[in-house]
């Protein structure tokens, strides 16, 4: 592996693409910058219709950065930008500070060697073995055929595919042309590689195991990798910062262990859903609230969130001794905790007890529970009782 990046010398690099130094810190980190960017397409009848509005983004050198959003967000539109498929209508793309839309075609050309993309359907040439497939960037760029097979044969055994090396895409199964999309988006080294819903035509162990892969190539070749997606699961097992688009707007972003342990848009909780652990049907339908709560013994459902903000692992231990009352059972009833990016996150939901008391009613025992939970806890709240 360890000539993987000879072939970066070998292919010629425009000076208006070289890395200049710049400025200030935060800027020299970022491989892409989203500039108040804007993009208006012709609509059916040639109306102007806005697919983004007011986006700014930092992509930081290295990072797995996810992009999540409703079909018809404006993902696809918004990575598209950033190798120049599409130009913005206002605003900048900037990658390693050169602004892309105002590169001319030799300049495209050398800034789409230098960012691979990866597809949702593969987009690989039947005709083509798997080696024909990866070489296929070197040839057209007039790389020697010597300099190409070192190199696609670093690519096979980077992405596991050295004995498919002669087969054609057509007895491949999903996941290991997925591969070979990869290893072809890799074979001009490039400084930043885009995938384009690369997992949903995918089934789960595959997905997994691609989003593994595309980890293993973060970390080892030090690679930015911008993705899209409208699946939490991609994000939280891959990437390290998330924006959320809704609407050609980003209505949310951060470090991903943050916003899935509090999302503050409704977008972001809609997606984060099919993740969270809900109150299970059978159990919602019994909860009652809690100003209805009279002078009885009843099991109070407490929602006890946990978002990461502290490091430690919650106490279960000091949560239930906060909510303990003599002789009654603190029960776990749902939920889990998930760990992302060494962040402890997730939500429980508690029932303990609250007893017929004359001389304290249920709603100040409830609000003493609270508070001494609070202690233990980001969030509580009251479900209701049963
Ligand atoms: N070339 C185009 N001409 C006109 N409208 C376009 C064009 N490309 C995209 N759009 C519109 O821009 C909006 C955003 O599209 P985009 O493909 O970026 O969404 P997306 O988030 O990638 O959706 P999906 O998850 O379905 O792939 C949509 O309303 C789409 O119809
Ligand atoms: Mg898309």
């Amino acid at each position: 592996m360890a000539n993987l990046f000879d072939v970066a010398q070998f292919i010629e690099n425009t000076p208006s693409l070289a890395m200049t130094p710049e400025p200030n810190a935060a800027a020299t980190q970022a491989a892409v910058v989203f500039d108040d960017v804007g993009k208006v397409f012709a609509g059916a009848r040639g109306e102007p219709t806005a697919a983004l509005a007011n986006v700014s983004l930092n992509v930081t050198r290295g990072e797995v950065f996810g992009m999540i959003g409703r079909s018809g967000a404006g993902k696809s539109t918004l990575l598209r930008l950033v190798n120049g498929l599409e130009k913005p209508s206002s605003g900048a793309v900037r990658v390693n500070g050169v602004s892309v839309g105002e590169l001319d075609e030799r300049g495209l050309v050398t800034l789409r060697r230098r960012i691979g993309m990866v597809f949702q359907h593969f987009n690989l040439l039947s005709a083509k073995t798997v080696r024909g497939n990866i070489a296929l960037p070197l040839k057209i760029a007039g790389v020697p055929k010597a300099v190409i097979d070192k190199k696609v044969d670093a690519l096979l055994e980077l992405v596991g595919l050295s004995a498919k090396r002669d087969a054609y895409p057509t007895s491949l199964s999903g996941g290991q042309k997925q591969r070979v999309g990869i290893a072809r988006a890799l074979v001009t080294d490039p400084e930043i590689l885009l995938c384009d819903e690369a997992t949903s035509a995918l089934d789960p162990e595959t997905t997994q195991a691609i989003l593994a892969l595309l980890r293993d190539i973060n970390r080892r070749l030090n690679l930015t990798i911008v993705l899209i997606t409208h699946e939490m699961e991609v994000i939280r097992e891959v990437c390290d910062t998330v924006a959320v688009i809704e609407r050609g707007e980003v209505v949310e972003h951060g470090p991903v262990w943050r916003i899935f342990g509090d999302p503050q848009h409704d977008a972001t909780r809609a997606l984060l859903r099919t993740l969270v652990h809900d109150l299970p049907a059978d159990l919602a339908e019994r909860v009652k609230p809690v100003r209805n709560l009279a002078r009885e013994d009843a099991r109070i459902l407490l929602d006890v969130r946990f978002t990461g903000a502290d490091t430690q692992e919650p106490d279960l231990g000091a949560l239930a001794a906060a909510l303990s009352v003599e002789g009654g059972q603190v029960n776990f009833v749902h939920g889990g905790i998930d760990r992302i990016q060494g962040h402890a996150q997730g939500r429980l939901v508690v029932s303990a007890q609250v007893r017929a008391d004359p001389e304290k009613p249920a709603q100040a025992q409830i609000a003493a529970l609270l508070e001494r939970a609070r202690r233990h806890a980001n969030h509580v709240e009251v479900l209701g009782y049963v």
